[in-house]
């Protein structure tokens, strides 16, 4: 070998390897190696002062962090308005048992001479004393899959999966969604698969709504990729939902799971409509606070989901330490409104403690309102739900949304409604 390809086998070795060493990296699980660390204030603006009013809040901190958070993590939601047109398809009075309405929505956006579709599944209740409150919630696995009710239509995305694909069963995720006990207690739920906004993998871009934008939109390091456009979608699903003469519009609840709360706290934070926001199990990029550097890691998240966040987020990749920001700002963005973080007992990889310190350093900008967050940085017990205008609970059991968890959402909202 001559020198230069001699170097040159050496530099592949040497990046072959920082790759490996980089992928071969482990989550940490261990709470005595969490390492020490600093949290922005999130009072605390970029000329130095600290906010002491709710005013000042809003006038100068919140932006800066919304500003941040478009620019170096979710990347920035164009402001770009699309045509998007509605058709009830479907509609059964007397569905769940007589109890409720059903009705299924197609939404159909378009842009660019191109248009994307989507169904949304609505039930509300029969009996109702005027109009109700909403969650409004994505689901992983298509409308067919929340309840076994043979009407529920399947959305483009599901049409083309092969017939053998595991989500296309009916009611294969039921134990996620309990639209009886939702009706039962007075509340309406609209949800849409996710799938149908921005198909979930690298490559779906082009499908999703993001290719109906002007391509501007679409690039650069601070562009925003699937979170913000499930995010997006969740404020085109309000704007359906608030002109229903049975939904409450000063009642909008956004939830979501998993990469879904990630996205359900990031619609919050922008939409000021949704009255209360719900993260169940949110994790890296949602709730947890990365500078823990407990679970999940920001080169993790990046590096399997690189059609998540912005390009930019992944320079904080092993280097959270140096990011501006950190993921309490992003639930403080929620304030005054009420927000309910929700973590499971053996998601380590979400980071529980994460979970809920993030929402106790959040607190501070609900006192300028004079408002209770989450009062002490201790932890409360399995099953011990604190409901102030911040609420929290750890429950048993794994990664996933039980009733246990859809029951405390309905506590806390009717304790929230009055
Ligand atoms: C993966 C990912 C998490 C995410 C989860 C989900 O586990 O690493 O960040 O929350 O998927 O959405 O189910």
């Amino acid at each position: 070998m001559n020198i230069s390809a001699k170097m040159t086998f050496t530099a592949l070795l040497l990046c072959a390897g920082m790759a490996w060493g980089q992928n071969s990296k482990k989550a940490n699980y261990d709470e005595s190696k969490v390492p020490s660390y600093t949290l922005p204030d999130v009072l605390r603006c970029n000329d130095g002062r600290t906010v002491t009013t709710a005013r000042q809040w809003e006038r100068q901190r919140r932006p800066e962090v919304l500003d941040l958070l478009s620019q170096e993590e979710y990347g920035i939601t164009p402001r770009q308005k699309i045509k998007v047109s509605h058709q009830v398809l479907y509609e059964n009075k007397q569905a769940l048992g007589g109890k409720a309405t059903m009705q299924q929505v197609q939404f159909t956006f378009s842009g660019q001479g191109k248009s994307v579709r989507a169904l949304l599944l609505v039930y509300f209740p029969n009996q109702r004393k005027g109009r109700v409150p909403v969650f409004i919630h994505y689901n992983f696995r298509g409308n067919h899959s929340t309840c076994m009710d043979e009407d529920i239509l399947m959305s483009d995305w599901f049409k083309s999966l092969p017939p053998d694909n595991p989500t296309l069963p009916r009611g294969n995720q039921m134990s996620r969604y309990n639209f009886d006990r939702m009706i039962e207690r007075g509340y309406a739920t609209a949800t849409m698969c996710y799938q149908d906004i921005f198909p979930d993998h690298a490559e779906g871009g082009p499908k999703s709504v993001t290719a109906l934008f002007h391509p501007k939109h679409n690039q650069g390091p601070h562009r925003w990729q699937a979170i913000g456009a499930w995010a997006w979608g969740y404020s085109r699903i309000a704007d359906w939902v608030e002109r229903q003469p049975w939904a409450d519009r000063r009642q909008l609840i956004v939830m979501g799971h998993s990469r879904l709360g990630k996205t359900a706290l990031w619609a919050g934070a922008q939409d000021k409509r949704f009255s209360v926001v719900i993260s169940n199990n949110s994790g890296c990029g949602g709730a947890a606070l990365s500078k823990r550097e407990f679970g999940e890691r920001v080169y993790q998240i990046n590096k399997t989901f690189p059609h998540w966040f912005c390009p930019s987020f992944a320079q904080y990749g092993w280097k959270e330490q140096t990011l501006p920001f950190d993921q309490h700002e992003l639930l403080a963005l929620v304030a005054p409104r009420h927000l309910y973080v929700a973590s499971a007992e053996k998601d380590n990889w979400a980071d529980q403690r994460g979970e809920f310190l993030a929402a106790y350093h959040a607190s501070p900008v609900w006192r300028l309102y004079g408002l209770e967050g989450l009062p002490s940085s201790a932890m409360p017990g399995l099953h011990q739900p604190i409901m102030n205008h911040v609420g929290y609970h750890i429950r048993a059991g794994i990664h996933d949304v039980t009733n246990y968890d859809w029951e405390r959402y309905m506590d806390f909202c009717d304790k929230a409604f009055g």
